[in-house]
């Protein structure tokens, strides 16, 4: 049987950490579903087309790999598409203490939901969209950390929300 597994997330943007949890995470799927959260509170630098379509030009070559975005809960989500695996990095303890909490709602309001946790390649373990971010506004160099047409596109957008 084929073994699909979501990924979900905001990925605002995509960073090379996503790229290896995916590649990674191939090696034991058949394929990743990366589903962008659709989530109107929180504000994104970018919008879910444009995460969507920087996530799609990064697989283009990789038939493994799917775009798709969600809204509501990711239980719903995940009940719909008939798929039991979600996968979620983790880098550090903080991370296990709030993810272990998801998790555990998650199994509460699906008891078929099933959440793996990939640790984190250790050369990317301090990275995060949000730190990229702060990076790139304060003019800091991001070089390594993400696709360099992402890093090209958010020097762009932040430099026109000053
Ligand atoms: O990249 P992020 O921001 O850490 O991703 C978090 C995300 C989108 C996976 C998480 O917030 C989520 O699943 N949101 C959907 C709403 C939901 O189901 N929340 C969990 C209920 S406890």
């Amino acid at each position: 049987m084929k073994k699909n597994a979501i990924y979900p997330g905001s990925f605002d943007p995509l960073t090379n950490g996503h790229i290896n949890l995916v590649e990674r995470a191939l090696s034991i799927f058949d394929t990743i579903t990366i589903s962008v959260a659709i989530n109107t509170k929180k504000p994104n630098v970018f919008s879910l087309e444009e995460r969507v379509s920087m996530i799609e030009r990064v697989f283009k070559s990789n038939d493994h790999v799917k775009v798709d975005s969600f809204e509501g809960l990711l239980v719903d989500y995940v009940a719909k598409r008939k798929t039991a695996v979600v996968i979620r990095g983790i880098r550090t303890n903080t991370d296990f203490e709030y993810e272990l909490g998801i998790a555990q709602a998650n199994r509460h309001l699906s008891p078929e939901f099933e959440t793996i946790f990939m640790m984190t390649d250790p050369q990317f373990s301090f990275l995060s969209s949000s730190m990229i971010k702060e990076i790139v506004s304060l003019g800091g160099s991001t070089n390594g950390m993400l696709p360099a047409f992402i890093e090209e596109a958010l020097k762009k957008r932040l430099k026109e929300k000053k």
